[in-house]
Order: C-alpha cells, then sequence, then structure tokens
C-alpha cells in the first residue's frame, strides 16, 4: 500500500467551511490519517462510522460547502497555488463556446461542421451531469445527451481492428459514431434523437409500488439519407465530472485484481475489465471512462469529445472535421481552424493540458452526513444487498506524476470501474470494446446526492431514465438482479434508510 503524506491533514482544523464535528479535534484527525492506511472492506467495520469515510475523495475532498450549486466546481484539495492558477485556466477552456471558421476569433475557432454543442460545459453542466429532455420535448433541448452510433463489423479488416482492440466500435458509415444534431451554417444537422417513455409499475414485498419509465428511442429528420439497416445505437447522457484524476490514479492492477469473469467465487457477479485502445501509449489499456469504459483516461475521453462532440482537432484526435464521414464530402470539405501546419490542432497542446489538468481536479464534496444513525443503519443495508460488491466502496490511489495531492491516499468512489451485465431492462444492445450490448461500467456513486443542488434534477443511470435513486435501483438486473430484489423486499424504513445512505456519498 502506497505511503501517504499527511502533512496537509492538519489544515482541515484551519477550514472555515469544514461543517464536520469530527474533524475538529486533534485526536480525531489522527485518526483520519490513521484511517487512509487502513486495510479496505474490514467487515467488522461495516456498520460503524469509518473515520476518513467522510472525506471521499481523500485529503483531495474540497472544504467547501456540499449544499451549493457549485458543488462539483472546486478544485482538489492541496492542488497548490500553481495548480489553482492552472485550474482556472482550464475552468476557462472548459467553458469555452468555440465557433466555426473561419472566424475573426482565431483562438476560438474550427466548431462543426457537425457537433452536439458548442463547449464542454454545455454537456456537463456545472461540472455536473447531463440530462433527457424534459417531457415538453421537441422544447426541451437534448444538449446534455446524445446517441452512440455503430454497425457490425463487414470485412475481415474491421474484425481484425475489433480483435485488436483498436477501435472498439465500426463506426456508421454514413454517420459515423455519434449522430450531431445540430451543424454550422451552410450545413444540414444529421438529425434528431427522440424519446417516448412506457410506463411500468414495480411492487414492494409490503403492497407498495413505484412507476419506472421505460425510454424508446427513435432517429427523426435523417439529412444524409437512411442509416444502414442494422445500426445499433446508444443513448449517453453526460456523467458528473468529478474525481476523475482520482479515478485515473488507481493502480490498473488493483482493479483487475477484482475482476472474476468466471464468477469464481459463485456470488452471482463476475465483473470484467475493458479493454481498450491508448493513443497515447499505442497500446491496449484498461477502460475506465465513459458508461462502459471506452476510453482509458481523462485527456483521451477530452480529445473524444472535442472530435466527436464540438468537431475539433486535438494532438491526441487530430480529425479537424470530428466525425465527419467520407459520405459526407461537404463536411470534410468545409473550411476548419487548423492554421496551415499540420501539427497545429484546433485545440492546442497548452490549453488542451490545461483542460485535462481541469477535468482531473475537480473536486469529491465531503460527507457531513456520514456518522448520522440513519445513514450509517443504510450502509449496512447496501452490503447486506450485495450493492458494494459492485458498487466497492474504497481504494487507495497510486502515484500521479506532478500531482502529490491525488496520490497514495485513502478514496471513497463507490464503484469498482469494472463491466458488468445488468440485464435487459438496460441493455442497450450496442457492444463496445468488450462490454456487450448489457454490460455497464459500475459508476461511481461518490457526491451523486448533491446531484439535486447541482443539477436541479436527478436523472441517474446511462440514459437518465432512472428519475430517483429509488428507481436507479430498481433498474439493476442481470448481475445485480439478486441486490434489487433483495430491496423491494425491504420495509420502508429500511429502504428510506438505504436511500439516505446513498444520498449522503
Ligand atoms: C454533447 C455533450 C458533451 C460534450 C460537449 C462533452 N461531453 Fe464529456 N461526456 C458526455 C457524455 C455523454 C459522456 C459519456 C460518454 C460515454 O459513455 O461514452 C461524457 C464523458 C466524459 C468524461 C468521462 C467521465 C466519466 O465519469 O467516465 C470526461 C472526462 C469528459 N466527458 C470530459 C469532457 C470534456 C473535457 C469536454 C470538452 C472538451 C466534454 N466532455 C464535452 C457528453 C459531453
Ligand atoms: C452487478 C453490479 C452492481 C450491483 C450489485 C449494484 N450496482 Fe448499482 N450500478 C451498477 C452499474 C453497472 C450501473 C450503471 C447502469 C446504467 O447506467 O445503465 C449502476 C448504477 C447505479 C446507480 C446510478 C448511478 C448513476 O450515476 O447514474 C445507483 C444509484 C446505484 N447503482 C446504486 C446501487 C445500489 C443501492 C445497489 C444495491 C441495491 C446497487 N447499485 C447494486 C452496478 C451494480
Amino acid at each position: 500500500m502506497a505511503k501517504i503524506d499527511t502533512s496537509d491533514i492538519p489544515s482541515l482544523r484551519r477550514s472555515r467551511f469544514w461543517p464536520f464535528g469530527i474533524a475538529l479535534t486533534g485526536a480525531a484527525v489522527v485518526l483520519a490519517a490513521a484511517s487512509l492506511a487502513a486495510p479496505v472492506d474490514d467487515k467488522a467495520s461495516i456498520g460503524k462510522f469509518e473515520p476518513g469515510e467522510e472525506f471521499p475523495g481523500g485529503t483531495a475532498t474540497t472544504r467547501q460547502s456540499r449544499d451549493h450549486v457549485n458543488a462539483f466546481s472546486h478544485f482538489s484539495n492541496g492542488i497548490g497555488f500553481e495548480g489553482e492558477a492552472r485550474f482556472k485556466l482550464g475552468n476557462a477552456i472548459f467553458r469555452k463556446e468555440w465557433v466555426s471558421s473561419p472566424a475573426s476569433t482565431k483562438a476560438s475557432d474550427g466548431l462543426g461542421p457537425l457537433y452536439n454543442a458548442r463547449g464542454c460545459q454545455s454537456c456537463h453542466l456545472k461540472d455536473g451531469r447531463g440530462h433527457p429532455p424534459a417531457a415538453n420535448w421537441p422544447d426541451d433541448d437534448a444538449i446534455s445527451m446524445f446517441l452512440r452510433l455503430s454497425v457490425s463489423p463487414s470485412t475481415d479488416q474491421e474484425r481484425q481492428l475489433l480483435k485488436e482492440r483498436r477501435v472498439n466500435v465500426i463506426a456508421e458509415p454514413t454517420y459515423g459514431g455519434q449522430l450531431q444534431d445540430i451543424a454550422i451554417k451552410g450545413h444540414a444537422a444529421e438529425g434528431h434523437m427522440k424519446i417516448t417513455y412506457e410506463d411500468v409499475p414495480v411492487p414492494f414485498a409490503d403492497g407498495t409500488s413505484v412507476t419506472l419509465r421505460k425510454p424508446s428511442y427513435e432517429i427523426t429528420d435523417l439529412a444524409y439519407g437512411p442509416l444502414q439497416p442494422d445500426v445499433m445505437t446508444s443513448p449517453r447522457i453526460a456523467p458528473p465530472m468529478i474525481g476523475l484524476g482520482l479515478l485515473e490514479a488507481i493502480p490498473e492492477e488493483v482493479i483487475r485484481a477484482n475482476a472474476d469473469p468466471d464468477d469464481a467465487n459463485g456470488d452471482g457477479i463476475s465483473g470484467r475489465a475493458q479493454e481498450v485502445w491508448s493513443l497515447r501509449d499505442r497500446d491496449v489499456r484498461l477502460g475506465r471512462f465513459g458508461w462502459k469504459g471506452g476510453t482509458p483516461s481523462v485527456a483521451q475521453q477530452s480529445a473524444e469529445a472535442f472530435a466527436g462532440d464540438m468537431g475539433l482537432s486535438t494532438s491526441l484526435v487530430p480529425k479537424s472535421s470530428g466525425d465527419c464521414t467520407a459520405a459526407q464530402a461537404v463536411c470534410l470539405d468545409a473550411p476548419n481552424g487548423n492554421s496551415p501546419k499540420p501539427s497545429d490542432p484546433e485545440v492546442g497542446d497548452q490549453l488542451f493540458d490545461l483542460l485535462v489538468f481541469y477535468s482531473q481536479n475537480l473536486a469529491v464534496p465531503g460527507r457531513p452526513n456520514a456518522s448520522e444513525p440513519l445513514v450509517l443503519e443504510g450502509k449496512v443495508k447496501f452490503h447486506e444487498l450485495g450493492c458494494a460488491a459492485c458498487h466497492i466502496p474504497s481504494f487507495t490511489t497510486g502515484e500521479v506524476s506532478g500531482q502529490p495531492h491525488l496520490s497514495g491516499h485513502r478514496i471513497w468512489p463507490y464503484t469498482d470501474l469494472l463491466l458488468h451485465d445488468m440485464g435487459e431492462g438496460l441493455a442497450d444492445g450496442r457492444p463496445e470494446g468488450l462490454a456487450s450490448g448489457q454490460e455497464w461500467r459500475t459508476p461511481p456513486l461518490w457526491g451523486i446526492g448533491a446531484t439535486e443542488v447541482v443539477s436541479g434534477h436527478t436523472n441517474f443511470l446511462h440514459d437518465g431514465r432512472a428519475r430517483n435513486v429509488e428507481e436507479a435501483i430498481l433498474w439493476h438486473g442481470g448481475e445485480a438482479q439478486a441486490a434489487r430484489d433483495a430491496y423491494t423486499q425491504l420495509s420502508k424504513d429500511q429502504r428510506d434508510a438505504l436511500l439516505a445512505f446513498v444520498n449522503s456519498l
């Protein structure tokens, strides 16, 4: 287990905003420091308050209040003076609204021709999660959500690329890997996503019930001809941006050690590592980011977002026309924001590095209620029901070069970053890399209780179909069927306790 630097822990006591009684005495601070190096998953501690768990991001947890719309927008604690300056510059790039070329503002051009949004912040609103369009569609926008597209491989070359993990999917030949529902002037948007919901009642053992909404998706207004008939689609909302540098800092072998692809321990839960191509390492790496773990790093996810979501090139993904395909010649030929030198992408390296640093350093908020009796009661249920088998509470981060504030401390993300079969109810039927059409990567649960205050909604799961935490649980199937069924057997008080725990995260 990595050594930790406890030198900045006493700074907790100086914090203006730190509301937790627990960290206020010297003795408690020492306890918290000791727990960071404690063994993970200590069975005896389940149901008890574990010192340190009120800081989900370890020492990088922000000391700012979580009861504020900016709860996800603070920088990692301990980031340092220079880090703070870089974070602020990165924030400006994250919020930047890009424009099409040619434009007088050379530093911001290159958008499109096809795109889903003008800037990162348009989807990751307030650094939080996106949402499906509201019921009054089409009046409400579908900005913070999009449809990924792909087809089955049809040539040996395509099969080879997939086999070697050099690509995760074969893009739809005309529309590419993603449906862009906006285009710059003079170009046609590819089409629009339409969602309809059907009510599905779910009974509890105590005789009460709730109604889930089951979505179905349709693509309308196709502007470039028909989609290939066997096209596969996957709806995705933008996930929250907190704690990503810490998730990236969990050593690959630690995550792999939790995989149990053949369910050797017979608990009904397998968990597989996603394997994807790293553009930077030019080799296969563990996939950790995205709803199916489709990218290995914050940098690659960001570069692919620039290309796919906004049509902007970076050194990592040097495609100035984004997701335009050969079948969209007008799109490929449109002016772009590259300067004449091929080594000069629309988003320069310096800007890109600042953006990545920012994305790695959005801090996880603290848990002021972690030691409340109801929350601790819910924590017991969380473990009893088997939620913790996938939403693994705690890890210790490894070393992050140049970022000691992210390195070597205990964090509480509540994910194993592995792929699980979640059953037919959640299936998109669209494989991505090693993930099947029914598999999803366990999302981290830290900060989930602050979603409402940050985003003004509580839409969860990959497509935002769940309208609250309870609905999210009730959608679990496949490997999580037993946990979900056990939830429906709980009394109202027990359910409330479990929900109080999840919302305290
Ligand atoms: C059009 C909406 C949209 C825009 C614009 C957008 N994103 Fe995203 N972002 C998403 C969606 C949707 C996902 C999930 C992708 C998936 O599952 O494959 C995502 C995932 C991510 C993730 C991985 C998070 C995780 O928990 O796995 C990071 C990091 C990220 N985006 C960063 C960025 C950055 C940086 C930008 C700007 C360069 C950006 N995004 C622009 C919608 C967007
Ligand atoms: C077999 C692994 C597994 C088990 C067991 C499991 N989950 Fe999950 N959980 C997942 C996966 C994978 C997703 C994402 C599914 C999706 O988006 O379609 C998820 C999503 C969630 C979400 C929504 C998160 C978000 O960001 O949208 C919540 C809340 C949640 N789980 C809570 C629980 C609780 C509470 C339990 C126990 C009753 C539980 N889970 C059991 C794997 C699991």
